[in-house]
C-alpha cells in the first residue's frame, strides 16, 4: 500500500514538469507492456486470496491517477504550443508579393468573364461541356447530317474509332452544348457556353484551339427580336461603345434558320483600326464578330422538344477575335506562347474582376 502511493506521488511529481518527449517516455515506463505498474498488476495473482481485490483496487486507482494526470498534462502542453505558435507566427502583410504569385489574367480568361458577366446581368447562366464530343453531339444533332458539306468546312480533329466502331471529334464548336443541355433539361433555357474549340487549321489567324462563347435561349414565344435585341446590347456592352453600329447580315448555318452574321461598326484610318464611327464615314466600315440565328426545329426535334411548343435563338462568337479587336492584340499566335513579356502587356491584374456596373473598358495593366 505505503509502496504504491509513493509510486504514485512519485509519478504525480515528474508528471507535472515533465515535456512531451518525457510524457511519452513516464508512460511507457510506468504502464507500457513492462512497466512498473503493469508489472505490479501482473504480480497481484501471487497474493493471498484475501488481499488481492484490495491491492487490485488500489493499484487500478494508480493507474487511472497516472494516466489521467499524462493526459492531462499532454493536452496543456499542446494547447501551450498552439498559443506560443499563435503568438509568433505573424503574417506579414507589408512584405511584397512573390513574383510567381503576381501572374496577369491572361486576355481570354478576361474576356470570357466580361462576356459571362454581361450575360448573366441578362438571366443567362453558365453551362459546360466535354471537349472530346460524339459525331452525334458535334455534327448529326445540329442538322449537319453525314456527307453535309458543312462537316468539311469544320477540319475535324478525329479520334480513331472507338470500342462501339464509332469516331469521337474534338469539337469543332460549342453548339454541342446546346444539344447536352437541351437532352438533359426542359425549356425554358437560357444559357452561355464559353469553351475550348478545335479545328486542323494553322495560319496567322486560325489556331487548331480556340476559344468560343456559344449562346442558346428557349421559350414559348422568343423571337426575332430578343435575338437582336440580346446581340446588340452584348456588342455596345462588350466594347463600351453606347451607339455602336450593329449589322444582322443574312447567312447560313444548319442548325439555325433563318440565320445571320452580325457585323459591328469599324472606322479604318491611316492603317489603324476603331470599333465605332468617327465623323469622317468615308472611312466607315464592318467587321463580322459573330454568328446567330433561330435555332432551327429540326434541332429542336433531335432532342425531343417540341418546334410547335418552343422556339428560340442560338449565337456563337470567337473569344480570340473578340479579345484581338477590343484589346489591338494584333497576332492570334501570341495567346499562346506564353511569354511572361506579353502576358505582362496584354493581361490584366486579378483584382479588375469584370462587371457591367465596374466597366469592361480596363485595357492592359
Ligand atoms: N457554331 C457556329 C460556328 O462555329 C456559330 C453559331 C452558333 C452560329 C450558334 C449560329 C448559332 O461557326
Amino acid at each position: 500500500m505505503e509502496n504504491t502511493d509513493r509510486l504514485r506521488d512519485e509519478l504525480l511529481a515528474r508528471i507535472a514538469v515533465a515535456d512531451l518527449g518525457e510524457l511519452e517516455d513516464i508512460r511507457v515506463r510506468a504502464l507500457g507492456r513492462s512497466g512498473r505498474i503493469t508489472e505490479l498488476m501482473k504480480g497481484i495473482g501471487a497474493l493471498p486470496a484475501d488481499r488481492r481485490r484490495v491491492a487490485g483496487q488500489e493499484l487500478n486507482r494508480v493507474k487511472d491517477a497516472v494516466a489521467g494526470a499524462i493526459e492531462q498534462r499532454k493536452t496543456g502542453l499542446e494547447a501551450e504550443a498552439l498559443d506560443r505558435r499563435l503568438a509568433e507566427d505573424r503574417v506579414d502583410v507589408t512584405l511584397p508579393v512573390r513574383p510567381e504569385a503576381a501572374g496577369p489574367v491572361h486576355p481570354i480568361t478576361q474576356t470570357i468573364d466580361e462576356m459571362v458577366a454581361i450575360f448573366c446581368e441578362m438571366g443567362f447562366t453558365v453551362a459546360d461541356g466535354p471537349h472530346i464530343e460524339t459525331d452525334f453531339n458535334n455534327f448529326t444533332a445540329l442538322n449537319i447530317p453525314p456527307e453535309h458539306p458543312a462537316r468539311q468546312d469544320h477540319d475535324t480533329f478525329y479520334l480513331a474509332p472507338g470500342a462501339d466502331g464509332t469516331r469521337r471529334v474534338l469539337r469543332t464548336h460549342t453548339s454541342p452544348v446546346q444539344i447536352r443541355t437541351m437532352m438533359a433539361q426542359k425549356p425554358p433555357i437560357r444559357i452561355v457556353v464559353p469553351g475550348r474549340t478545335f479545328r486542323a487549321d494553322h495560319d496567322a489567324t486560325h489556331s487548331p484551339m480556340f476559344h468560343q462563347i456559344e449562346g442558346l435561349a428557349i421559350g414559348r414565344d422568343i423571337h426575332m427580336g430578343h435575338l437582336k435585341g440580346c446581340l446588340i446590347e452584348f456588342c455596345r456592352a462588350f466594347f463600351a461603345v453606347d451607339d455602336l453600329p450593329v449589322r444582322f447580315r443574312p447567312s447560313y448555318f444548319p442548325f439555325t434558320e433563318p440565320s445571320a452574321e452580325v457585323d459591328i461598326g469599324c472606322t479604318r484610318e491611316g492603317g489603324g483600326l476603331a470599333i465605332g464611327r468617327s465623323e469622317d464615314s468615308t472611312a466607315a466600315d464592318w467587321l463580322e464578330i459573330l454568328g446567330c440565328g433561330m435555332v432551327n426545329p429540326r434541332v429542336l426535334e433531335n432532342c425531343g422538344i417540341d418546334p410547335s411548343v418552343w422556339q428560340g435563338f442560338a449565337f456563337g462568337l470567337g473569344i480570340e477575335r473578340a479579345a484581338m479587336l477590343k484589346y489591338g492584340i494584333p497576332d492570334l499566335r501570341t495567346f499562346y506562347e506564353s511569354d511572361i513579356r506579353w502576358l505582362r502587356h496584354y493581361g490584366f491584374t486579378a483584382l479588375e474582376s469584370p462587371s457591367v456596373a465596374a466597366g469592361f473598358a480596363g485595357g492592359g495593366t
